[in-house]
């Protein structure tokens, strides 16, 4: 098919299309898609361990996201490679581990359990935006260390019209036109990226000064204490474009995830009130295959990229450098012979045997797998506790939903429409 027909059918029907292309084409197939470089997608476990396995100086993944460097800054994880990129991830690294996870509990439950109470009951609602609420002040608490006072609201609203702008056609297609450079000057970008970094800035000047930073858990904080290799601490256009990047990154994947997780439970009563039981009852061991289940069926993100740096020979293949590989998240996790029923949701599944490292890829993999797949899940394990034990929840029509784009996130096209009490 000629290149705009591709890029058409993949910006409102990413799934569709690959599930189709499989079929005709077999397990490794070439897409080309809007400006980008030729794709080869592959979906067979063993080729995407290679990917995942290999040489991150020959994979490039930051490359590929280099259009988001207007926006998040040129520190930012996402957009970089190589040795940039490891001493970023080192930095990052230890606010995501276990111990500092168990300190998030508390604020994700507070904010979760407030922000449930406040919806309405007895109507039709729409779930979606309300998850972004709460995962944004999530985020805000837990990465900013801003959890409530005068600060909080002019940062939520800064950050929310920053983001909204990500996910608005009229801002994304100017912005693919104008390309990296000189979006920058593009007058309604400006003001909200001028806005938010003001607002970034201030966070940033305090925390250097806070008498408290050795007693504080947020990630801010631990990133203004923090030390490169050569004990240089980090400067504050590192700080700024890491804390953006966590916040983008992390905000609306786990809003949609949710969602999805409640899109499909409603529409599976059985689950939903066995889920129900086991949290009654402490038990976690069902929350945790119901977030592995959503994820596999309806995962957030359906392909992840890395771009050849040299030419490579992969499952049989000779693919020359410039060519991007592409390991499908989509395609793997519906793949008959991996999951048996693969379009059914059944939490089950993952009850008996646990998710493979090369089989269960919502979070993508190696040296760039998502930097917050223990937070993400953390923080869907508390709200799906706090929701089902705080409220009945049924769906305004037994037809489930189908998804829709919004940026590079799969959500629920009508946002997951619930009736609670
Ligand atoms: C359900 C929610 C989420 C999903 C499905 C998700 C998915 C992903 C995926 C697919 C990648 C690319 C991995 C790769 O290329 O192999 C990624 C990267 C990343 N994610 Fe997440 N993510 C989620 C939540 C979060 C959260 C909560 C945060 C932080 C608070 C976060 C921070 C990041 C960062 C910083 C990267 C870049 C890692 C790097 O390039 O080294 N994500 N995520």
């Amino acid at each position: 098919m000629p290149r705009p027909i591709q890029t058409a059918i993949w910006s409102r029907q990413a799934q569709w299309m690959l599930t189709q292309s499989r079929r005709r084409l077999g397990p490794t197939f070439t897409l080309q898609i809007a400006y980008e470089g030729k794709w080869v997608i592959v979906s067979d476990p063993e080729m995407i361990k290679q990917v995942f396995t290999g040489d991150p100086k020959v994979f490039h993944a930051g490359e590929g996201n280099e259009i988001l460097r207007p926006l998040l800054g040129k520190f930012s994880l996402l957009t970089l490679d190589d040795g940039a990129h490891m001493s970023q991830r080192k930095l990052l690294l230890p606010p995501f581990h276990g111990r500092r996870m168990a300190g998030y509990e508390e604020s994700m439950r507070e904010i979760a359990g407030r922000e449930i109470e406040r919806w309405p009951t007895g109507v039709p609602y729409q779930l979606r935006p309300r998850m972004q609420a709460m995962t944004l002040d999530i985020i805000l608490a837990t990465v900013f260390g801003v959890e409530g006072g005068e600060r909080l609201s002019p940062l939520r609203e800064s950050l929310r019209a920053f983001l909204d702008m990500l996910t608005d056609p009229r801002f994304i297609v100017p912005l693919l036109g104008l390309g990296p450079d000189r979006i920058r000057s593009f007058p309604p970008f400006r003001r909200r990226v001028d806005r938010v970094a003001a607002l970034i800035g201030r966070e940033i000047a305090d925390r250097r000064v806070a008498g408290d930073l050795e007693e504080r858990d947020d990630i801010l904080s631990l990133l203004v204490a923090a030390r490169h290799e050569d004990g240089s601490p980090m400067s504050d256009a590192e700080i700024h474009d890491e804390l953006l990047t966590l916040l983008v990154a992390g905000h609306e994947t786990t809003a949609t995830a949710l969602s999805w997780a409640i899109e499909r439970l409603i529409r599976h009563p059985d689950k939903l009130s066995r889920l129900r039981d086991e949290v009654a009852a402490g038990e976690d061991a069902y929350l945790t295959a119901t977030i592995q289940e959503t994820l596999r069926l309806r995962p957030v993100i359906v392909i992840v990229i890395r771009r050849l740096t040299e030419a490579i020979k992969l499952g049989g293949y000779d693919l020359p450098a410039g060519l991007s590989v592409v390991p499908s998240i989509h395609l793997v996790h519906r793949d008959p012979t991996i999951y048996p029923e693969p379009d059914r949701f059944l939490p089950e599944r993952f009850l008996e045997t646990p998710p493979g490292t090369y089989t269960w890829i919502p979070f993508g993999g190696g040296v760039r797998r998502c930097l917050g797949a223990a937070f993400a899940q953390q923080e869907m394990a508390i709200v799906l506790e706090e929701l089902v034990a705080r409220r009945v929840i049924e769906p305004t029509d037994p037809a489930p939903e189908r998804n829709m784009r919004r940026a590079i996130t799969e959500t629920p096209r009508r946002n997951t429409e619930v009736v609670l009490s």
